[in-house]
């Protein structure tokens, strides 16, 4: 119990900016001792010293985007919000509800009577329709990989989902996560143009074409990004500021050093 408090006492202590530039100059040996009394508490410390963080991950199908942001969101405790399994998840539901996007008076009723929410899972922020968690291998079945690009590109789908999205912040702020790393196509463009963090990544298609098969999937991933690159209302584009990252012959933990020392470079003292 008393090395309890001392790692907390000496926690609070280190959130003093000693050394003016946010680098931590006290360090706890084992953070974990805490895991019964308050399990989250060096998390919900670094919440409150530094100031809360968004960081955009954009990219195409397969560019790598959720190992990369699970990878950082475990490691710098932020909220990692996946936005293509919420377009996979209104996708689901209205594929179930016999909608078709070629046709928009079957598509807006199906859309009315959907509820979203939100549970968070570890790291993750997860989507419930109607109070329940899609089972993922529905979300990533063929019918849904074939016809998701066709319902995201519809104005009303989008619109249904930004609200949403952007309300992923505050779920963040409010769980004590030092931040929110969210993933898609339009998040440094059009969800969070604020973000302090963006990030595009790309990798050429056919190492793309391949991670899918690789994770035994049937899908078109050149197709699906035609689809989302020359759609209307919020395309896929690198948003404006961005770091360009190309990962088709780089490894997974030289993405995430990466991406890191960008959220580290912005993540000063609140
Ligand atoms: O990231 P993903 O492959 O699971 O995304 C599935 C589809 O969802 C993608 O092809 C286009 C759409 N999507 C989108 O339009 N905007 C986002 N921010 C995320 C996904």
């Amino acid at each position: 119990m008393k090395t309890i408090g001392m790692a907390m006492s000496f926690g609070i202590l280190g959130s003093y900016d000693l050394l003016g530039d946010g680098r931590p100059w006290i360090a706890i040996q084992d953070p974990a001792c805490t895991s019964k009394t308050f399990p989250k508490f060096f998390q919900a410390l670094e919440a409150l010293r530094t100031k809360f963080v968004a960081v955009a991950v954009d990219g195409g199908a397969a560019s790598g985007k959720s190992s990369t942001a699970k990878v950082v969101a475990h490691e710098l405790g932020l909220l990692h919000v996946d936005t293509g399994a919420h377009y996979r998840a209104v996708t689901r539901a209205l594929l179930d509800a016999g909608a078709r996007a070629e046709d928009i008076a079957s598509v807006l009723p199906a859309l009315a009577h959907l509820r979203l929410g939100s549970e968070i899972s570890g790291i993750s922020s997860v989507v419930t329709l109607d109070g329940h968690r899609p089972v993922d291998a529905s979300l990533r079945s063929e019918d849904v990989n074939a016809a998701v690009s066709k319902f995201a590109a519809l104005p009303a789908v989008r619109n249904f989902l930004l609200a949403y999205q952007r309300s992923q912040v505050a779920l963040g702020q409010a769980a004590g996560f030092a931040g929110v790393i969210m993933e898609g196509r339009d998040i440094g463009s059009v969800v969070l143009p604020q973000a302090e963090v963006r990030v595009f990544l790309q990798a050429d298609p056919v190492a793309r074409a391949q991670r899918r098969a690789a994770e035994g999937q049937t899908d078109a991933v050149a197709q699906r990004d035609l689809l989302d690159s020359t759609r209307a209302t919020a395309p896929l584009v690198c948003p404006e500021g961005a770091t360009r990252i190309d990962n088709t012959h780089l490894p997974l933990v030289a993405v995430v050093a990466q991406v890191k020392a960008l959220v580290q470079s912005v993540a000063r003292p609140a």
